[in-house]
This record gives structure tokens, sequence and C-alpha cells, in this order.
């Protein structure tokens, strides 16, 4: 079964009131149990073949949404529903199958990457828990593989120290393509890289969407980041998307507030179209107390907004959709 949207895209991922509640561990002597709210009532579709690319400050939510995602955490609200399948209604058996849809490459490969294991033994790894590929065959797909991220087959037997930052991150890659996902979660995945690898990378990643017929969840901090690889964008704010268009439109005309500010951010070369910083006040609030009505309420800098107690969800407005009544009513957003 699958999703189609008016535009004729294929929906691959669709996320609904999605939650993850961690329950903190309270003191001897305090009997009330706190929830830190990581991802909070999330909703989100992923098309086939494009790359979402998400940003938002650290501590927002972006590795939970991600994990999730790729059944490394449990929901604890909500529904993901990829290709059509709820992946909370169905037995573990079939879940086996759709962790191997879903794969996830993150941000440090050196720790992501087991010390003692050759390359080999790395990339293979999934193979032989998943059972998808046997004996010689296994060997034969680690070389290709390695050839497919531009390294040298020959680099199979060698140890995950004796590899630059960036050739560790193709190690990662390729062992995230070992077992033929649809969807690829990159979570900051060249955030540690040097700018020149970074660039590397990102034509990697850009090359083997096409070749692989692979979607992205591509998360970064900051919307720098994520401008080349991305077709569609989503900003993130303590725990749900604030902002969601495709990457022309949140660039060259951002609509919520938060991601003006972001914007503003951005350093612009030419003296002409530089535009005056956006700073925000004060820190990303406590997930664990967020902010009653607009989570964004305690930072804005919309001057007498009348939904400010309203708690926000994202509305569409022209190819946007944005989570501020205040926008979405046709209000002004100056600083
Ligand atoms: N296993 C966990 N138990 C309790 N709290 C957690 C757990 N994992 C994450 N958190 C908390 O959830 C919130 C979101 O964390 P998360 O790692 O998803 O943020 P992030 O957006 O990926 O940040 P960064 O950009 O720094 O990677 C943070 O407040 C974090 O402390
Ligand atoms: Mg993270």
């Amino acid at each position: 079964m699958t999703n189609t949207t008016s535009e004729n895209k294929e929906v691959l991922l669709s996320i609904k009131g999605l939650c993850k509640h961690f329950e903190l561990k309270s003191g001897l002597l305090n009997n009330k149990t706190n929830y830190l709210k990581a991802v909070d009532n999330l909703t989100l579709d992923i098309y086939k073949g494009e790359c979402f690319g998400l940003v938002g400050e650290s501590g927002c939510g972006k590795t939970t949404l991600g994990k999730m995602i790729a059944g490394l955490y449990k929901p604890t609200q909500g529904e993901i529903m990829f290709n059509g399948v709820n992946l909370g209604a169905i037995t573990r058996n079939e879940r086996r199958k759709y962790a191997r849809d879903i794969q996830m490459i993150f941000q440090d490969p050196y720790s992501s990457l087991n010390p003692r294991m050759t390359v080999e033994e790395i990339i293979s790894e999934p193979m032989v828990v998943n059972k998808t590929h046997h004996g010689p065959e296994i060997s034969k797909r680690v070389e290709y593989l390695l050839e497919c991220v531009g390294l040298a087959k020959q680099y199979k037997t060698r140890y995950p120290h004796e590899f630059s930052g960036g050739q560790r991150q193709r190690i990662g890659i390729a062992r995230a393509l070992a077992v033929s996902p649809r969807l690829i979660v990159c979570d900051e995945a060249v955030s540690a890289l040097d700018v020149s690898i970074q660039a590397q990378i990102l034509n990697l990643l850009d090359d083997l969407k096409s070749e692989f017929g692979l979607t992205y969840l591509f998360i970064a901090h900051g919307l720098a980041a994520v401008k080349h690889i991305s077709d569609r964008i989503g900003v993130m704010y303590l725990g749900s998307l604030v902002e969601v268009a495709p990457k022309e439109a949140i660039y060259d005309n951002p609509m919520h507030p938060y991601t003006k500010s972001l914007i503003s951010a951005i350093p612009i070369i030419d003296p002409n179209k530089r535009k005056d910083r956006i700073l925000l006040k004060g820190d990303l609030p406590s997930p664990i107390d967020p902010p009653k009505g607009c989570r964004f309420n305690s930072r804005c800098f919309v001057e007498n907004c009348q939904y400010k107690q309203e708690s926000q969800i994202l509305l569409p407005n022209g190819n946007h959709l944005v989570a501020c009544k205040h926008v979405t009513e046709g209000g002004v957003v100056e600083h």
C-alpha cells in the first residue's frame, strides 16, 4: 500500500503526533516522576527519493527522532508509517525487515565503528545478522561496497584506526548500504569532518542517493550545512517542527520567527545583501518544563502576538507549513 500526496509525490515515511518522553529518575524524597519531552507531537511526511534536511539547536530532539525512525527508540506515543505500514503495529519478526530498510549513519565514525573488527567484518556484520547474503557473496559485496564509497577493496583487511575521519565515514556509509536500505538517517554525518572532506562526503551521499534510489533524512545543527544536499527542509524547535518548506523557500522567504533568526545567522559575503542578525533572547527552554501555549513564546520577538498562549501546529501557508498562527493568519513578522 502506498500513500500519494496531491502533488503526486509518493510518501515513504509518514510520522503523526510522534512523542518520546524520557522518564527522569527522581530523588529519594521526591515521589514525583518528571518527563523530558525530547520529541513532542511531531508530524512529518518524507517523500520517496528526496533528501529532507532537519535542522535545529543542540538538544531540540533531532537524534531522538532519528533513532525512533531507525527503530532504536520506542516512541512514547504517535505513529510511524513506512511505505504504508504502521511500524508500531507489526510483530518483532516483521520489524526486522524494516530495520533493514531504514539505516542510520552517525556523526562520529570512530566511535560507531568497532575498533577490534576489520573493515570486512564491520561491513559484513549487518548482512550476517540479517541473513541477506551468504558465504563468498558476502566478501564480494564488501569489495563492491568499498568501491561504491570510493575506497580500494584492498582496505578490507585493515582496522578503523588506520583510516582518516573522512575514510571512516565512507566505511560507515558502506556498512549502512550493505543491506540495501531505502531510507538512511544521516545524523550529523559530516559535522565532525574537515570542510573540504565534508564536501566530498556530501557529494558521495548525493551520488549514492541516485545510484541506489535512496531517501535521506539529513540531520544537522544549522541551515548552512543542509543547503546543498536537501530538497526540503524542516526546522525543529524544542521537540517539534516549526516550519517545513522546499529548500529555496526556506532560504529566500523564511516565515516562522525562529527560522528567520536561523537564516539571519548564516554569514553572507555580498555586503549589499547583508541583513542584521536576529539575536534571540535566552537559551532553548528546558524540555522538562517547556513553555505553555506556543513553544517558541519565551523567545519570540513578534510584538503583540495574540496566539502566544495557544499551542501551535503546522498549518499550510503557500508552499510552507508553519507552526505560527500569527503568520498563517496573515500577521507581519518584523524584527
Ligand atoms: N536516553 C536518554 N535519556 C534521557 N534523556 C535523553 C536521552 N537521549 C536524549 N535525551 C535528552 O533529549 C533531548 C534531545 O536530545 P537529542 O540528542 O535528541 O538532541 P539533538 O537535537 O540531537 O542534539 P545535538 O544537536 O546536540 O545532537 C536532550 O535534552 C537530551 O538530553
Ligand atoms: Mg544529535
